[in-house]
């Protein structure tokens, strides 16, 4: 699979050398993420030292091992986050960046888990650790997306906050059997007075980027956090910074791919130990809706930046 003046062209690429601290994965799915379809319109490109083909992350079987200490993990089936490449045959990944394939979920499904999971557990995480049930609420925004799919499982059922997200009505339904208590239709509803009716949100998961920063901070409750990680509308926007002082906000914003390869692993490590458990028993699952083969990766885009899906979509090798 490549990049071709802004297309996506079925190509075969390299098998990839296995180094040192790096395991060989045969793809049979991987997930799409919108960045991908900013890497292809020429917009995100591939980090130094990544494939220049899109793919931030897949689910497979171990081939080859770089290293003796790894050797254990051959044959094992995995998913695993990645710089790029995914949309291959063949990646060679950082043995760090590999968790095992969670027992209640299907190979091809796990290909939609580790961007979610990493990116869900690096920014809102931390209700883990304050023991947010029953204490907190938290609003997830764009909640029948990729990400929004698992952040309301996670919000609801590892940290049992009460849990808000904006989304088509549509979807009402389902996002209630995921664990939502709220759905607001961002077509139709102000999300930003009804939570502010309702106490405020304590923490607030951003996918939307400057047309939500303003109703965001009036969302917030008193020490609210609002985790941006998503620009869908917008990267300029203006802060009322009397508002922000008056409730201690907390503004974060982050990428999962830009982090350093040693952030990338802790956040794989804690993962593991307190997401995983709950796949493993089937309390959370990845909301997989659309398998698309890896040859129609640009019919996969073209559904993405339409809008209107539930969960993810991923492309499976076979
Ligand atoms: N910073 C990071 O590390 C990181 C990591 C992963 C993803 N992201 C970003 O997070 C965003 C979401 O990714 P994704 O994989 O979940 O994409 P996705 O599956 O396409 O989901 C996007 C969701 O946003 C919803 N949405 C669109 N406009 C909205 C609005 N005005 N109010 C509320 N929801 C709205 C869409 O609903 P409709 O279908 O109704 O339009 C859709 O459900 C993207 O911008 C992505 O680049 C960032």
């Amino acid at each position: 699979m490549t990049v071709a003046d802004g297309s996506l062209t079925a190509a075969q690429v390299p098998e990839p050398a296995t180094g040192p601290d790096e395991v060989l994965i045969e793809v049979a799915a991987a997930g799409v993420n919108r960045a991908d379809l900013l890497q292809v319109a020429g917009h995100y490109p591939s980090p130094p030292g990544a494939p220049a083909w899109p793919g931030l992350e897949v689910s497979g079987t171990i081939v080859n091992v770089g290293s003796d200490d790894n050797a254990a993990l051959l044959n094992a089936e995995v998913c695993a986050l990645l710089p790029g490449g995914g949309y291959a045959q063949y990646v060679a990944v950082d043995a760090g960046l590999v968790l095992p394939k969670p027992e209640n979920v299907d190979l091809v499904d796990a290909a939609g888990l580790p961007e979610a999971a990493a990116t869900v557990y690096s920014n809102i995480g931390y209700l883990l650790r304050e023991n947010a049930a029953g204490k907190r609420r938290v609003l997830v925004h764009g909640g029948a997306g990729g990400i929004g799919t698992f952040a309301v499982q996670f919000a609801r059922k590892l940290a049992g906050a009460e849990t808000w997200t904006t989304a088509r009505s549509d979807w009402a339904e389902k996002l209630q059997a995921l664990g939502t208590d709220r759905v607001v239709d961002y077509r139709n509803e102000d999300f930003a007075a009804l939570a502010m009716e309702a106490g405020g949100a304590d923490a607030i998961l951003d996918v939307i980027g400057a047309a939500y920063f303003e109703p965001n901070l009036k969302a917030l409750a008193q020490d609210g956090r609002l985790a941006i990680i998503g620009l869908q509308q917008g990267n300029a926007a203006q802060i009322h910074l009397g508002g922000l002082l008056a409730k201690r906000a907390t503004i974060t914003g982050t990428t999962l791919r830009a982090r350093p390869l040693e952030q990338r692993r802790q956040i794989l490590a804690e993962v593991f130990e307190h997401v995983w458990p709950a796949l493993d028993a089937g309390e959370i699952e990845p909301v997989v809706t659309t398998r698309i083969p890896l040859q129609e990766a640009a019919e996969a885009h073209k559904r993405m930046a339409a809008g209107g899906n539930f969960g993810k979509i991923v492309l499976t090798a076979k």
